[in-house]
């Protein structure tokens, strides 16, 4: 068995990740007998864009198509690019491009890290939310008209089409059916967004009618950011909106500690490399954090995001055991780390998991374990 990944690092803390991540996949398919070939591009980062005044190369798309899955660290220079033409211009294309309408974020609290909520009746937090990938709130449609005058005006189209609504939610219920729980938590704002959010429930509630083993709940964004906080523990799977989703998708981790150990899959489940007769759309595998300006270059960021995202690409790959080593080997090493840290040994734990860690140390620990 053979896998081709296109390897795009970016910016900031993604350069710093990719290495000991792409080591750890190294590690997992030498343990499993298999090959990896990882091929590395430039682009899709702000350095890229100050250089060649474009985010992309003219071919990037025949590139990435020539691969099996993409493995994306993290792009963004707030100082010397907009973020909207850093995003807009890698990450976002590669989602609508390829219709990577499923963003899938697992949020589990492992043991070893500290979560900043104490009040669980000490259950474990492990949830998944869906997030729609590629229309919603981040459409492109709208403008701005009367520029300059009193009568300024900025409009942006929230776009649901019934394909779109559809696919992502009976994913989240296919999802939800195979879980131990069976539960499915939508998210909506039907209360204020009166036209495009009554939709949403209304072709959750339809296509809910198929699944009658999976328990539905609804909630407006706002409580239910406040449930993330005082209940994590009661959510098994929740779907949003693009928007609604992002938002999710950070407070989530965040609740488990930290953004860092965060992975993020964008998928197109309905892309089948074997299949000829259509193009094919690979899906990409990132960390959900950011390119992390303010630690960049300090050689501290987790790469337990880009692990575990790596983790994902290989389980997608049909890696399964591999996969399973590589989540093994993570939950080993934290559980470890925050020994050691106790007894007043070597802190192998980032800063952002109140520790003296660094990048290199913990991925070279769990790299390590990988191996056996
Ligand atoms: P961010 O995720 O880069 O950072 C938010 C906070 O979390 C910062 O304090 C950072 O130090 C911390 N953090 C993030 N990842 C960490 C890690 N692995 N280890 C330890 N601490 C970590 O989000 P922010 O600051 O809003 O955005 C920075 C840049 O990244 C912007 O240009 C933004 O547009 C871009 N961005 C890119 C994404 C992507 O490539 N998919 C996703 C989110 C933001
Ligand atoms: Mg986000």
């Amino acid at each position: 068995r053979s896998y081709t990944i296109a390897v795009l690092p970016g910016d900031g803390i993604g350069l710093e990740v990719m290495p000991p991540a792409l080591r750890c996949l190294e590690a997992a398919a030498a343990r499993f007998g298999f090959q990896l070939e990882f091929r590395s591009y430039p682009w899709a980062s702000c350095t890229y864009y100050l250089e060649h005044g474009k985010m992309l190369p003219d071919d990037w798309k025949a590139h990435l198509q020539a691969c099996d899955a993409i493995y994306f660290g993290a792009v963004g220079d707030p100082a010397t690019v907009p973020d909207h033409i850093s995003l807009w211009g890698s990450i976002l294309t590669f989602r609508r491009e390829f219709d990577q309408y499923i963003n899938l974020r697992p949020c589990r609290l492992i043991p070893g890290v500290t979560s900043p909520l104490a009040n669980r009746e000490g259950k474990p937090i492990d949830f998944v939310t869906v997030r729609e990938n590629t229309e919603g709130e981040y459409s492109s449609i709208g403008g701005k008209i009367f520029e300059g005058t009193d009568r300024e005006t900025v409009i942006q189209n929230t776009v649901f089409t019934r394909t779109g609504v559809d696919r992502v939610v009976r994913y989240a219920f296919e999802l939800a059916r195979r879980r131990p729980a069976k539960k499915l938590t939508s998210a909506t704002k039907s209360n204020g967004i009166s036209i495009t959010m009554p939709y949403w429930d209304e072709r959750v509630a339809e296509i809910g009618k198929e699944y009658p083993e999976v328990t539905v709940e609804k909630y407006h964004i706002d409580i239910l950011c406040a449930h993330f906080v005082q209940r994590p523990h009661t959510f098994d799977v929740v779907v949003g909106s693009n928007l609604f989703g992002d938002i999710l998708s950070d407070l989530g981790p965040a609740c488990t500690g930290t953004i860092g150990i965060a992975p993020s899959a964008n998928l197109n489940p309905s892309a089948n490399r074997a299949d000829r007769t259509k193009e094919w759309f690979p899906s990409l595998f990132e960390p959900v954090h950011g390119s992390a300006p303010d630690i960049a270059g300090k050689g501290i960021a987790n790469p337990i995001g880009m692990i575990w995202a790596g983790q994902m690409m290989l389980d997608y790959l049909g890696e399964k055991d591999a996969a399973e080593a590589v989540m093994r080997a993570i939950e080993s090493v934290l559980a470890t780390a925050k020994d050691a840290q106790m007894k007043g040994g070597a802190d192998l734990l980032t800063p952002d998991m109140r520790g003296k860690g660094t990048t290199e140390g913990l991925g070279s620990a769990i790299e390590k374990e990988i191996r056996g």
